[in-house]
């Protein structure tokens, strides 16, 4: 017999990892509702066409894509804009703008698999709808913040640029946009010497030949003063100049907003995916060299699928990554959950007794599970250890005569008697 195995890249989330993806799921859909984005859910699989159109060389080439039985071009979705920037042509265009979009589910990409990096992965993903204005960007920046923050992550930073800078000079020296498209994804991917040559080769100026090769090292987390070089740098290009006072008020609006996030500005920053029309960011922490999230503004993608002009800003977070950081972080999230209860009768006798107990905490919406392999109660425990429940709630014929059990704090490994009546109580402090 063939022994199946996984997909290379494909994972199965076992109840100890699956239980964790869950958790930042859960607290996805929580940061949803507090910023007011409304959840909607789109298919897997959408026209190749559709999920092609300016994902960027990178994306395009690691979509899982195949001929459906009518013979058309579909693919598995690596990502949920394209989905978004659609139904905002059609469906939704009639919505009254802003309006806020949370979608979240797995995404497909044929990456090289490696730690952090799968085939099948998880996303949530924040689209804010209709405005050009700064606050929106600022909006998804300090979401992220929040997201990130009630995960338990502590330590992680956002890398922020804007695709205006370079754009606009390259644009002003008359650069076509497909070789401006081959020179992002070559910053992209942090080939910046290939990326200076095409610029040269695209046949700017010599200035801004210099320019592009200075403004690489332009970066730092003392934000004015970067910001402040840039701005030097692309001085004599209007629209870049525009775009770094985009920047500027951006990041002034999330600092003066109160939120603490630790921001490096870098003007070679680049996304692989080619809608991006302005800010763009990636989130970081310290022990991955992977991005943990990204996003950045998209003005023009919902009416190239044919919807009216519509500016847009957005962010997905890797969410098979997140937890990796929360593993390596070593974040207890478990201390954030509902505990949970083992009820153990010590002898055959109390079996009801147990059942009753148990549903007593259940109904008070406690997670209890109850000993039925009918083992001896060090047994019983033994177990209950080894699958890291928090609690045991021991069943014995001397307590009982006094209506109360024996409450057994399992990782503290101490115990005291409670009376039945005062038990949910007791549980929930
Ligand atoms: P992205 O940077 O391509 O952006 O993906 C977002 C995040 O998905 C990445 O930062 C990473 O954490 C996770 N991710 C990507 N590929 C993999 C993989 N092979 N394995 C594990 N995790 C992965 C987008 O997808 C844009 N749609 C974000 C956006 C929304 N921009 C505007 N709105």
């Amino acid at each position: 017999m063939t022994e199946f195995k996984t997909l290379r890249g494909m994972r199965d989330l076992l109840p100890e990892d699956a239980k964790m993806m869950v958790y930042v799921q859960e607290t996805a859909r929580k940061v949803a509702k507090l910023y007011g984005y409304k959840e909607i859910i789109t298919p897997v699989v959408e026209s190749y066409e559709l999920l092609a159109t300016k994902a960027g060389d990178e994306v395009k080439s690691r979509m899982f894509t195949f001929k459906d039985l009518g013979g058309r071009d579909v693919a598995l979705r690596p990502e949920f804009t394209p989905s978004v920037a659609r139904l905002v042509a059609t469906s939704m265009r009639n919505e009254p703008k802003p309006f806020r979009i949370f979608c979240m589910g797995s995404a497909y990409r044929y990456d090289e698999p490696q730690r952090g990096r799968y085939r099948e992965f998880w996303q949530s993903d924040f689209e804010l709808v209709g405005t050009f204005r700064p606050e929106a960007d600022a909006e998804i920046l300090t979401l992220t913040d929040s997201l990130f923050q009630k995960v338990g992550l502590r330590k992680f930073g956002l890398k922020v640029g804007h695709v205006g800078i370079l754009r606009g000079m390259l644009g002003k020296e008359k650069v076509k946009e497909k070789d401006q498209n081959a020179i992002m994804q070559l910053m992209d991917k942090k080939q910046h010497d290939d990326a200076v040559k095409l610029v040269e080769d695209a046949g700017v100026s010599k200035k801004c030949v210099e320019a592009v090769r200075e403004l690489i090292e332009c970066k730092g987390k003392d934000i004015v003063d970067v910001l402040n070089r840039i701005k030097e740098l692309v001085k004599d290009y209007e629209s870049s100049v525009a775009a770094v006072e985009n920047l500027r008020t951006i990041l002034e609006l999330v600092n003066k907003s109160g939120y603490k996030i630790d921001l490096t500005v870098d003007a070679g920053f680049a996304r692989g995916l080619e809608y991006y029309t302005g800010m763009v960011f990636e989130i970081f922490v310290p022990d991955l060299d992977i991005a943990l999230g990204g996003g950045g503004r998209y003005d023009k993608l919902v009416e190239l699928f044919g919807g009216e002009p519509t500016p847009a800003v957005g962010v997905a977070h890797g969410l098979d990554r997140m937890t990796l950081a929360m593993e390596t972080q070593k974040i207890d999230f478990k201390a954030k959950e509902e505990r949970t209860i083992i009820v153990v009768p010590i002898k055959e006798e109390l079996k009801t007794e147990a059942l009753k107990i148990a549903r007593l905490l259940r109904d008070a919406n406690m997670l209890v599970e109850v000993e039925v392999m009918g083992r001896k109660m060090t047994k019983a425990l033994e177990d209950a250890d080894r699958r890291k429940t928090d609690y045991a709630i021991i069943v014995g014929e001397r307590e009982l005569k006094e209506g109360s059990v024996v409450l057994r704090d399992l990782s503290k490994r101490d115990q005291r008697i409670v009376p039945i009546e005062k038990l949910v109580d007791e549980m929930k402090r």
